[in-house]
């Protein structure tokens, strides 16, 4: 369920702006998805340019895409052990962001995101969730004043059919995810599954997002709430920070 709307030049803007946040000594989350990649590329050519810095990756694409910039990577175990230095900030994108005010009917839900569109969503949840700061670096297609995508559910195999009938309990309805060059299902980095479930536009997603996590076979969904603390929105001509 890939979204893209916005242009590359836009994702660049976003993903460029957010690694500029990056100082010297920094623990990175390293989010998933093409915005983020413009972040992951800038920050291999600081690093290249002397800065000394730590990626802590969300997923299989984001540690390559680092590895191959030459970004010297952590594991999430490493880094937030007893004697870890934690994750300063996390750079990631997202398939919808909430932006609450005006159009809102809970303009305190406004930064509440929809992610999980690379079904990298559970560890980037545990990371982006870590990290003092969270940066979400999107372009203007992804805004809505209210978060209406399916919310991508990752499940243990075994379960995806007790989920789902949770879910359809829930008023939601989902589809498992299909892989695109391989017959079957989309199979995550985790070896589970992803059912993507439309509830329509959520009038509450931080309920929603504590009835989801209550389901057994539920891994994790890829509601955000309360977690951004910045988005980056790259435009036409410039970026847009949001502070949360
Ligand atoms: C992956 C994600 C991505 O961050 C989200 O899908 C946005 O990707 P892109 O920047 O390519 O639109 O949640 O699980």
């Amino acid at each position: 369920m890939k979204t893209s709307g916005g242009s590359d030049a836009m994702k660049r803007r976003a993903g460029e702006s957010a690694a500029e946040r990056v100082t010297d000594g920094d623990v990175v989350g390293l989010g998933t998805g093409s915005t983020t990649a413009h972040a992951i590329r800038r920050l291999g050519d600081r690093v290249d340019a002397g800065l000394d810095i730590r990626g802590v990756p969300t997923s299989f694409a984001s540690r390559e895409l680092a590895t191959d910039r030459g970004i010297p990577l952590l594991d999430l175990d490493e880094a937030v052990g007893p004697d870890g230095p934690g994750i300063d900030l996390a750079i990631d994108g997202a398939d919808q962001v909430a932006t609450g005010g005006e159009g809102s009917e809970i303009p305190e839900t406004g930064g509440a995101l929809v992610k999980g569109g690379g079904a990298a969503h559970a560890r980037e949840k545990l990371v982006d969730a870590t990290a003092d700061r969270f940066l979400v670096v999107v372009d203007p297609s992804k805004e809505s004043p209210r978060l209406d995508r399916s919310v991508p559910v990752e499940v243990l195999p075994a379960g995806r059919t007790a989920v789902a009938a949770a879910v359809r309990e829930t008023g939601g309805e989902p589809t498992l995810r299909r892989a695109e060059r391989k017959d079957g299902p989309v199979v995550t980095d985790n070896g589970n599954l992803v059912l993507d479930c439309a509830f329509g536009e959520l009038a509450d997603p931080a309920a929603l997002s504590t009835t989801l996590s209550a389901i057994p076979g539920v891994v994790e969904h890829g509601l955000f709430v309360g977690l951004a603390d910045e988005i980056h929105v790259g435009t036409d001509s410039g970026v847009r920070v949001d502070e949360v």
